[in-house]
């Protein structure tokens, strides 16, 4: 049975403090509610309260194992939620937060099990975007908040692609404007030593490395690693690493000669989508859907997933991406684009 879902409009350089406890009322009586934060939009609710999370997961249509991640205005309410805050959490918290970083670490039992898909550990993150932040200081609450979109869709950047994914099956969105970075954060797990990158993201392994004096592992996005996990009953160790998780509608492929394959493409009589750079100079046509975006890694990651979103309504039926360029800068984009090109 579909709900009214609400749009809540708010000026995020001055939100008025009837919406946003609008919002944080929803949010007390069980509701959920899309909120900004400054890399995507999240999906927010009580994280104690086991049946309002719950209704995160069916709105999405998230598998159970999926675990959320739990954001909080500081790190005292971070420390609060785990059983252990080791030095390297101090490290990280102190630099990064607020910002676009989640922990993971071994939970507290008031964290329910729903939250973290039955593990032991609970991902945690203080958002820089003032939404966000305000949202949680006023209902007093650690937020459970996947992304706002529908699972394995790409995540959503505006009110809008809330809307597209979610009408009708969330309470209501909090709309203040497009978020700001455009890519997840970067997901660390501190349970291990040393320190594992479990999603690369805005804050580059290169600067967790630099504050942390050690290098990072990292775990390799594997289907077979993922199945492994799933068939023994056990939360999945990572789902943010499992291969085509943020893709488009339409088949996508990553590419060094764009022009090349949406000629190959045009000439099989299908309608295609291009993502290009500003310099490819490649114009639209009756049978081509383009999107230019400029090679600037900052500028491209807040654009990249309404781009996506943009394309798949072209009602194409393939997607080039042009490959953007190699760089540390560029590595969470290329993780992303990796993972939308994968189908099966
Ligand atoms: O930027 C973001 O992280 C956004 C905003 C809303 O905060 N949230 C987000 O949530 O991207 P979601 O659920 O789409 O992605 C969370 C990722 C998933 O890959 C999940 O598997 C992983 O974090 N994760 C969450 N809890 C975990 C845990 N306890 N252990 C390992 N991975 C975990
Ligand atoms: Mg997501």
């Amino acid at each position: 049975m579909p709900i009214q879902t609400v749009r809540l409009a708010v000026d995020p350089a001055a939100p008025d403090p009837a919406v946003l406890e609008r919002a944080a009322a929803i949010l007390r009586a069980g509701g959920i509610v899309a909120i900004p934060t400054e890399t995507v939009y999240g999906l927010a609710a009580n994280a104690f309260d086991p049946n309002a999370v719950a209704r995160i997961f069916a709105a999405k249509g998230r598998p159970a194992r999926n675990p959320l991640i739990v954001h909080v205005p500081d790190k005292e309410s971070a420390r609060a939620l785990v059983t252990e805050w080791p030095e390297v959490a101090d490290q990280l918290a102190d630099r990064f937060w607020p910002g676009p970083l989640s922990l993971v670490l071994p939970k507290r039992p008031t964290i329910p099990d729903i939250v973290t898909g039955g593990g032991s550990t609970v991902a945690i993150r203080c958002p820089a975007h003032p939404l966000a932040a305000q949202l949680l200081r006023v209902t007093g609450l650690p937020l459970a908040a996947p992304s706002a979109n529908r699972s394995n869709h790409v995540s959503a950047t505006t009110a809008a692609h809330v809307l597209d994914d979610l009408d009708g099956r969330i309470d209501a969105v909090l709309d203040g404007g497009p978020a700001g970075g455009g890519i997840e954060s970067t997901v660390v797990h501190l349970g291990v030593t040393p320190p594992r990158l479990l999603r690369s993201g805005p804050i580059r392994a290169q600067e967790l490395s630099t504050v942390l004096g050690q290098e990072l592992t990292t775990q390799e996005a594997s289907p077979d690693r993922a199945e492994a996990d799933s068939s023994r009953g056990e939360p999945l160790a990572s789902p943010g690493m499992l291969l085509r998780h943020y893709a488009p509608d339409v088949p996508l492929e990553v590419t060094s000669q764009p022009h090349h394959r949406i000629a190959a493409w045009l000439a099989q009589g299908l309608r295609v989508g291009a993502l290009v750079s500003t310099a490819d100079q490649l114009s639209a046509t009756d049978q081509l859907a383009v999107v230019e975006l400029p090679w600037s890694p900052v500028e491209y990651a807040s654009r990249l997933y309404d781009a996506l979103r943009w394309l798949e309504q072209q009602q194409v039926s393939r997607i080039v991406v042009a490959r953007p360029p190699a760089g540390e800068e560029w590595s969470a984009i290329h993780d992303r684009l990796q993972r939308a090109a994968v189908h099966e």
